[in-house]
């Protein structure tokens, strides 16, 4: 249950699940003072009230009583608080001081969605409005506070309206900010780079400024929208661990500042490099929504609270709780040299050992034979598809296979009719040289003629295709920021113009497909974020295929990230990214960790190859709900070690599948019982490939004992059912 109450006396609003409260009260003014987050607590008591009492509305004047020293929910630059906060804004005479105060409050049943960007849904959820306004100016600031039942979570968002008489330029609109009294925490931020994304990294706070961000107009492959705060004594089991996860496509930034006398302001949003936009009399601006999580039970306790909000609240449509289909993808197969003979070779052979999903990725329309040409021309290349789409559409089918469609909605290659035709629709800075990246520019998604264009052009050729499934792709970075259809003011708003116009295009066209599975990819994870989890439920993971890196990358992506949302597929040996050779067990294995695939030549493997595919194919089929929607369980970190173990479970407790792997062979090594989590103690297991039988709190308590590895990159994975 969820509750959200206001206490007229204590001037507290609280609200509560059954296990979390966060408490934030009027004071000093009728500014929002943070007072509490954490454990649930019943009621506030004048101990924790006291902690504001030198600041209470009877003692406090704004001049000698600095905002600076309070912990607060709202705070604004051009005020009495000198730390960074939330929100910056220049009025028409140049000036940013702002003296945001309480104005009035409602408590909703459920949740708003956000208007122009992708938000959670809030079944079974409270909200809190609370809105302040700056008397001099007339703008106010609606405050969003929303408590979930089913997760220990709560969404933050903020509305800023101008209701005075002049415009107001906002430079800096942050989504939340959370005030700890102390800075004892480890930070947890999640960066990497192209083939390396979302390595996990921990630090001790340091009095100033830290923190991830990006300037990329994406979420990017080198860090991610989310950061942890470990208590002292955290760890993946246990202790208190707080996060923030950005519900953004952008760029963003999650910062820590620990001020002078060791307070931590954590705050998350928008980034506000690059980033101004202007409020006319009576227009709003609305920040995307950011997911605060409190977990008693460590960094795993966080995870869960995650893939609960992604599973129930944000992810949609005919494929979010289901099962996915298994698929092969030509791309490592084949790169760009491929035709319909080709396709149909290697779909007969998938279609053989059981896959349900063809995918032709780059390289089907213009005359594309490389990356440098193309994009925008969504037209079928008739050299390589002499039956166009609609004709390798129908031939898939008719083998029994689903038909899937990488597209590359955002980009224009200059070797291209589109681009011949409108040097203009691209970002570009006036007359200077257009800076190229892996030879293409990026459409500017501010404008209405090029979304139109997009949209239809897109959906003209997924019909043409019947398609099934589609990978939408984004292979570049954003530089040289301009558009031709803004003014001079108005240029720094193009990076968030950029997202609203690519959430606009991607919901219109994910509206009129709606039986079609979409996967979202940005040369890999690039834009792996809770945004675009909103619109497609699963994401391509990583150009990296390979099983060790992918234990990496998988591990730590899970820190936020469900395996439901993580594109994975078996790949070739050598890996086309590491040179390293691992057996086929293994890559099946770690690529159980997501939504599974292949992504290699079938047709040139050996018989044995192939029987054993199609047994993985069946195992997969028998274990993926669980594997997709278990809860669960990181068990051993590739970070710390030699090894990488994870599971999940089904919530009655009577199925789990764990896996383990090991990277190095090392000789005369005795294995450490892994211990698994999650189970029910008084159940008995068994293994459903080799009958052994284990006790629940057997299996929790001592662990289970994987084989000593022979040769390298091994694998064990146990498919545990209760008796
Ligand atoms: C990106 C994707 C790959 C593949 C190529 C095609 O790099 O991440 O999976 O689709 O583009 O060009």
């Amino acid at each position: 249950m969820t509750a959200i109450t206001f206490d007229v006396q204590t001037r507290c609003f609280h609200l509560l699940n059954d296990r979390v409260s966060y408490i934030l009260r009027l004071g000093a003014g009728a500014y929002p003072l943070h007072l509490y987050w954490g454990r649930r607590v019943r009621a506030v008591h004048d101990d924790l009230l006291s902690r504001l009492t030198p600041y209470t509305d009877e003692t406090f004047s704004l001049h000698e009583t600095p905002l600076d020293l309070l912990p607060q929910e709202c705070p604004v630059m051009g005020g009495a608080d000198l730390r960074e906060g939330m929100l910056t804004v220049r009025h028409t005479d140049g000036t940013d001081a702002l003296d945001l105060r309480y104005e009035r409050h409602e408590i909703l049943e459920g949740k708003p969605q956000l208007a122009g960007l992708p938000s959670a849904r809030g079944e079974g959820a409270r909200t809190l409005l609370l809105t302040l306004r700056d008397a001099e100016s007339g703008l106010s600031v609606e405050l969003a506070y929303t408590i979930y039942d089913d997760a220990d979570i709560i969404a933050r968002s903020a509305r800023i309206i101008n209701g005075g008489a002049q415009a107001v330029t906002l430079e800096r609109a942050l989504s939340a900010c959370v005030d700890f009294e102390k800075a004892d925490f480890s930070l947890v931020t999640l960066s990497g780079a192209w083939a390396r994304e979302r390595q996990a990294s921990v630090r001790p706070l340091v009095q100033g400024d830290q923190g991830v961000s990006t300037t990329r107009g994406a979420s990017s492959v080198q860090t991610n929208p989310f950061l942890a705060l470990l208590a002292p004594g955290a760890t993946e089991t246990q202790g208190e661990v707080y996060a923030m996860a950005l519900c953004y496509s952008g760029s963003f930034a999650a910062s820590v500042q620990v001020d002078q006398h060791g307070m931590a302001r954590a705050q998350i949003g928008i980034q506000p490099v690059n980033f101004s936009w202007t409020l006319a009399p009576g227009e709003s601006f609305t920040t995307p929504e950011a997911y605060l999580c409190f977990s008693a039970e460590g960094l795993g306790g966080m995870s869960r609270q995650f893939h609960t909000l992604v599973h129930s609240h944000i992810t949609t449509g005919r494929w979010a709780r289901s099962e996915r289909p298994l698929l092969v993808n030509n791309w490592e197969a084949t790169y760009f040299g491929f035709d319909e003979e080709k396709l149909l070779s290697l779909a007969r052979c998938a279609k053989d050992v059981g896959i349900d999903l063809f995918v032709l990725d780059d390289g089907w329309f213009g005359h594309r034979d490389a990356d440098n040409s193309s994009l925008g021309d969504w037209v079928d290349d008739m050299r390589k598809l002499p039956h166009g789409l609609a004709g390798l559409s129908e031939r898939i089918h008719a083998l029994g296979m689903k038909f899937g469609l990488w597209v590359e909605p955002e980009m224009i290659s200059p070797d291209s009719d589109l681009y011949r035709a409108h040097p203009d629709w691209c970002i570009h800075a006036g007359n200077r040289t257009r800076i190229e990246s892996r030879h293409q520019l990026v459409l500017d998604l501010s404008r209405e003629d090029v979304r139109e264009y997009i949209v239809t052009s897109i959906c003209a050729a997924l019909r043409r295709g019947n398609v099934d499934y589609v990978k939408w792709d984004m292979n570049r970075n954003i530089n040289m920021w301009g558009s031709a259809c803004l003014s001079a003011d108005r240029q720094k708003e193009l990076g968030h113009r950029y997202i609203l116009g690519l959430y606009e295009i991607m919901s219109r066209v994910v509206r009129e497909f709606p039986d079609v599975l979409f996967e979202s990819c940005a040369g890999g994870g690039g834009r792996f974020d809770l945004g675009l989890m909103c619109l497609m439920p699963q994401a391509w993971c990583s150009d990296d295929t390979d099983a060790w890196m992918r234990c990496r990358i998988q591990y730590a992506t899970s820190y936020v990230f469900p395996p439901s949302t993580m594109g994975a597929h078996v790949s070739a040996v050598p890996n086309h990214q590491t040179g390293r050779i691992s057996p086929l067990a293994t890559r099946a294995a770690v690529a159980m960790g997501g939504t599974y695939g292949y992504e290699l030549d079938l047709t040139r493997l050996p018989a044995e190859e192939l029987e054993q595919i199609a047994a993985l194919n069946r195992r997969v089929h028998a274990m993926q709900r669980v594997l997709l929607y278990g809860d669960f369980y990181r068990l051993r970190s590739p970070f710390a070690g030699n090894e990488c173990a994870w599971m999940s479970v089904s919530p009655d407790r009577r199925e789990a599948v764990v896996t383990h792997v090991t990277a190095l062979a090392q000789p005369n090594f005795k294995p450490s019982p892994l211990r698994l989590a999650g189970l029910d103690p008084e159940l008995d297991y068994r293994d459903e490939e080799t009958g052994r039988v284990w006790g629940g709190d057997e299996l929790m308590n001592y662990g289970f004992v994987p084989n000593a590895p022979w040769g390298d990159y091994t694998a064990t994975q146990l498919h545990l059912k209760a008796l």
